[in-house]
């Protein structure tokens, strides 16, 4: 059971009251203590020993030792709104969950992540931009954020999702299943903090209430639906999901109601396979809808702020692909410049910052130093370890000049263990190709077309470089580490 602070607080991948200190210190507490281990007392939700790790070869020992270093899966127990799922989960029953959920991130799904993305952003262009040779947006979320969401839409749940709005709401909704996507993608943070009859008082409140009811009853109709129609071959997660557990579970064994019972976790079916669905799909979207749209959001204000960078990055997109060639899936691996950009932007804005751990016994981790010398740090049974990515990611051991952006660093032999952004280990990010591949394409395809600037506005005339760039990055904590605002023009390329 969580407590009631974990209630009020829940530890989410990235969410941590504590976790965005981390990336305003980035690796200075680590050159302040002299070692990229980091030993400290909290007393907060109750007294326990936090070690937190800049090291790469010692990040690299705790997530391959999963059984020394497990997950402290309480912390995440409010990501089981929709069920259990592989990320709130440990030993046999995450083993298992994991081995029903890899096999959808195939790259036939892959295939299908980039043909989506393509078709969303030509989208953008066509029906949002109308073919407009100047447009200019006040925050570049507002773009990135719905092309994330749409691609886990249709590369996720099979639904394909565009720009225009459903006209006709299917029988039995009153909202969209777009719109409950949206809302259940933009409320989480406060569908997890106050309970039902809180949310109940307000208008924002219901809302939000709706949006979570309409996507379970829209994912037990899809479940119902793929499970009882004929069979059509593809390759979204959900139908991959479906299809990993058909052969242990049949559908027509279960009453709409119940279908709809286990998708509101009644659990009427005890411990059923297809229970996992709901959960698992509704971590994908969780894990997989913010964390790209943020890092392509950062990234889309870097190529802004240098100019030159972007300039490389266009000349790099044209020699892979010659005259109005569209790219393909099959370019991705010659698309290297588009990959560095995607790769040095999480460098910079790890979209989790704290990757948390606890140590299951009384063991010792080595810390080194810039000055090459080693150290052993002892770690008590139940000490709280915690990654830092930004801890490892600023570390000049690794990184050369790394407050630095520098996307060709990438292009070049780099240092593997200390690129952390989907951490490492047996417990690492299973949608990493599906992001990379988002990623890549939006970028590509983007950057191909449109110039990026920055929006001149009169109230900052006269500010500096540092001062820009120091507005255009500015972030918050939130569930993912989140851009504030990032005002920028888009010119049509001739
Ligand atoms: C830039 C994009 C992304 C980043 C930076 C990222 C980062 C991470 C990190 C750091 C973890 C480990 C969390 C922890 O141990 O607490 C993780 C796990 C996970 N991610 Fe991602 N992620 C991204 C995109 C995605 C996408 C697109 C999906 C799915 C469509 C996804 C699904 C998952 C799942 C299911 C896990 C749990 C894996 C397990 O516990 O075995 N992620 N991700």
């Amino acid at each position: 059971m969580s407590s009631i602070v974990d209630y009020f607080l829940p530890r989410l991948p990235g969410i941590n009251a504590g976790s965005n200190h981390y990336f305003v210190t980035k690796h200075s507490i680590f050159e302040e203590a002299g070692w990229d281990i980091h030993t400290g007392v909290s007393f907060w939700p109750s007294p326990s020993t936090s070690i937190v790790l800049g090291d790469a070869a010692a990040i690299k020992e705790v997530g391959s030792s999963r059984a020394r270093f497990p997950k402290p899966v309480q912390q995440y127990a409010s990501l089981a709104l929709y069920g259990p799922n592989i990320v709130v989960s440990e030993g046999e029953q995450w083993k298992r969950y994991r081995k029903i959920v890899a096999p959808a991130f195939s790259d036939r799904n892959n295939k299908m992540v980039w043909n989506e993305t393509a078709r969303i952003v030509n989208g953008l262009f066509e029906t949002v931009w109308d073919g407009r040779d100047v447009v200019t947006v006040d925050h570049c979320l507002d773009i990135t954020l719905p092309i994330a969401l749409f691609v886990i839409g249709s590369a996720g749940f099979g639904k394909t999702l565009d720009w225009k709005e459903e006209a006709v709401l299917p029988p039995g909704h009153k909202i969209s299943f777009k719109e409950s996507l949206h809302t259940v993608t933009t409320r989480i943070f406060l569908r997890l903090v106050c309970p039902d009859w809180m949310l109940n008082l307000t208008e924002r409140g219901r809302e939000t209430l709706q949006g979570f009811n309409e996507l379970g009853v829209y994912m037990s109709e899809m479940v119902k639906e793929r499970l009882t129609a004929e069979k059509v071959e593809r390759h979204d997660l959900f139908s991959s999901l479906l299809a990993s557990n058909n052969h242990e579970f049949d559908a027509s064994m279960l009453t709409e109601e119940e279908l709809v019972g286990v998708l509101s976790f009644k659990m009427t079916l005890g411990y059923s396979v297809v229970y996992t669905i709901p959960g698992n799909i509704f971590i994908f979207l969780v894990a997989g809808h913010e964390t790209t749209a943020h890092t392509l959001c950062f990234a889309f204000a870097l190529l802004a702020l240098y100019q030159q960078e972007q300039e490389t990055l266009y000349q790099h997109i044209k020699s892979v692909l010659p005259g109005d060639k569209q790219p393909e899936y099959e370019d991705m691996s010659l698309l290297t410049h588009s990959i560095a950009v995607f790769y040095e932007t999480m460098r910079l804005f790890p979209p989790v910052i704290g990757i948390p751990k606890f140590s299951a016994e009384d063991t010792v981790l080595e810390a080194g130093n810039i000055n090459g010398e080693k150290k052993t740090v002892v770690v008590p049974k139940g000490a709280r370890v915690i990654i830092s990515a930004p801890g490892v990611h600023y570390n000049p051991r690794y990184w050369e000049d790394p407050h630095d952006f520098k996307p060709s660093r990438f292009l070049k032999d780099w240092p593997r263990d200390a690129f952390v952004p989907f951490s490492v280990g047996a417990r690492a990010c299973i949608g990493r190709k599906f992001s990379e591949t988002e990623g890549i394409a939006v970028l590509t395809i983007l950057i191909s077309k449109y110039k990026i600037t920055v929006k001149e506005e009169p109230q900052f005339a006269g500010e500096t470089f540092e001062q820009k760039k120091a507005r255009l990055l500015k972030s918050r904590p939130g569930i993912t580490l989140t851009p504030i605002r990032v005002p920028l023009v888009f010119t049509r390329r001739t």
